[in-house]
């Protein structure tokens, strides 16, 4: 198996806060490169896409939305997505956190599938820093 033996280099571009911040992490934790807390973070990112795939069926649940409302058009994409999947929406609340960070909850309820769908538009978003879903099925 080649499996995390072969190794591929690549180049990327990054805001400097995010760096930084990631760099500070690192260092807490532990790491013993920046490339295995990228390696990591990679590892992460693939566990979650697998368990939001694994969302199905009638289900409800809830995004956290975490966003820079000073990023320039994000907060009529973020409407109009949300009106695109209003039949899914409940309810939703929004948070004033800073001058430049909101935060929403989004309640949903719906066919876990399209759930997903809504949260990857979410995140998709530049300036969007964060979004969670959490779900459960409509079954005792
Ligand atoms: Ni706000």
């Amino acid at each position: 198996m080649t499996f995390d033996t072969e190794l591929s280099r690549i180049g990327i571009s990054l805001p400097t806060h995010l760096l930084d911040h990631f760099d500070e992490i690192i260092s807490a934790r532990g790491y013993s490169s920046r490339s295995e807390g990228i390696r990591d973070s990679i590892r992460s990112y693939i566990t979650h896409y697998k368990w939001m795939a694994d969302v199905k069926g009638e289900r409800q649940g809830v995004i956290t939305i975490i966003y820079d409302h000073e990023q320039r058009g994000l907060l009529p994409v973020l409407t109009d997505i949300q009106h695109e999947f209003m039949a899914l929406i409940q309810a939703s609340l929004h948070s004033h956190v800073t001058h430049t960070r909101c935060l929403e909850v989004i309640l949903v309820r719906g066919e876990g599938s399209e759930i997903k769908t809504l949260t990857e538009r979410l995140m998709a978003q530049k300036g969007v820093e964060s979004v969670k879903l959490t779900t459960m099925p409509l079954t005792d």
